[in-house]
């Protein structure tokens, strides 16, 4: 046997600690060379060398090399079957919606990402898709919406900005009597904290740009089939919609997401002190995180994921105090996004969560008060004092 052959024998990828797959996934040393990263192909197309036999990849809209190394990697992450990359988490979510109908109906979360949010009442309404948004904290509020022709379950979990708690497998459950398609956007939590195909969902989402990418410079989704038959349908889409990542940005986004474990551990760490912190403040009005004690929906959570991830909403009572905040921090970028080194500090109200109706957001407590934190690599001694400025009238 081979040196090459003794490395690549014997090992069950999938059983390996989740560690070990971010760094030993399949495609980290190249074939060919030895190269300690995947090669980026940048070629749209591919020679036959013989007509007979074509080769494996024939065009890049239909299968790139380093994207499919990207989508092999995803997929022994989430544990599936099938991963799929997209230009964008949106690119990844409509691609996946095309699995509807027009005449087709779809429940979802209320508190979903803005922009799926948008896609879903401007743009799949015209097609004719209809959706019920629910609070999804409540399974009689899921059970109460199913219509005749409902077809499929969006979850997202924990919801954006509020961190509300979907019971996935509850949900799921439910949802396969019926025969509907589940899926869940795991954008916050990443495969590192929650794993829902193993829960029973069929398709897992990502905006990749966030934790996964990790480093604020690449935008891209990414998509996990739990079967064979959904992967099927996934792939005839995406070739389909032409909807693919490039494969400078998924080389990018595999180099990010090797650190991913201890990029995660640092930033939980740090987010759990800052959420301490400002549920002892008496002027902030709400805290939103999974991992307090007070969180509604922490005994679920604790069953379907093993963390709490970065992200921690707070209200500090007002539009105008909102403001002044993100004027006077000196360390968290003020931006939309989330997920990366450094902390980003955003304002659902004017970013994320611009596209739903004011009413609408009041409605789910997305109030103008309401700050999201996504914290990052950096001290958090230092994100305190910055934030503690910040506050200060
Ligand atoms: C939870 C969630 N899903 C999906 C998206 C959309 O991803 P992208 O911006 O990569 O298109 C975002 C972006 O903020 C998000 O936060």
């Amino acid at each position: 046997m081979t040196a090459e052959d003794n490395r690549n024998t014997g090992k069950d990828r999938a059983a390996l600690d989740f560690g070990t797959k971010l760094l030993h996934f399949g495609s980290e040393i190249d074939k060919t060379t030895g190269a300690s990263s995947v090669p980026i192909y940048q070629a749209s197309t591919f020679h036959h060398h013989d007509i007979f036999n074509p080769p494996v990849h024939d065009y890049s809209r239909s299968g790139n090399p380093t994207r499919q190394a990207l989508e092999d990697y995803i997929a022994l992450l989430e544990g599936g079957v099938q991963g799929f990359a997209y230009a964008s988490g949106m690119a990844a979510i409509s691609s996946s919606f095309m699995m509807l109908s027009a005449g087709d109906h779809i429940i979802v979360t209320e508190d979903v990402y803005g922009g799926t949010y948008r896609l879903l009442t401007t743009i799949l309404s015209r097609m004719n898709i209809e959706t019920t948004f629910v609070d999804m904290t409540d399974l009689d509020q899921v059970k109460s919406a199913y219509q005749s022709n409902t077809k499929a379950v969006y979850m997202e979990t924990p919801s954006n900005p509020t961190l509300k708690i979907t019971d996935i497998a509850a949900v799921t459950a439910w949802a396969k009597e019926h025969g509907l398609i589940t899926f869940l956007d795991n954008t916050f939590m990443t495969p590192y904290y929650q794993r829902p195909l193993e829960l029973g969902v069929d398709i897992v989402l990502h905006s990749a740009t966030k934790f996964l990418g990790g480093h604020s410079d690449v935008l891209a989704g990414l998509a996990v089939a739990r079967t064979e038959e959904l992967a099927k349908e996934l792939k005839r889409l995406q070739n389909g919609l032409g909807t693919v990542l490039g494969a400078q940005e998924s080389w990018l986004l595999m180099r990010g997401m090797k650190t991913l474990e201890a990029r995660m551990v640092h930033s939980e760490k740090s987010t759990a002190r800052l959420a301490e912190w400002l549920s002892q403040r008496s002027d902030i009005t709400a805290v939103y995180y999974p991992g307090l004690a007070s969180h509604p929906g922490r005994d679920i959570h604790e069953r379907q994921s093993s963390g709490y991830g970065a992200v921690v909403s707070f209200d500090v009572g007002s539009g105008k105090r909102a403001k002044q905040v993100l004027n006077k921090v000196r360390l968290p970028i003020v931006a939309v996004s989330l997920g990366a080194v450094e902390s980003i500090l955003s304002y659902p109200t004017m970013m994320s969560h611009a596209a739903m109706p004011p009413e609408v957001r009041k409605e789910r407590g997305i109030t103008d008060g309401l700050l999201r934190f996504s914290v990052g690599l950096e001290g958090i001694e230092d994100l305190i004092e910055d934030l503690d400025q910040a506050l200060s009238e």
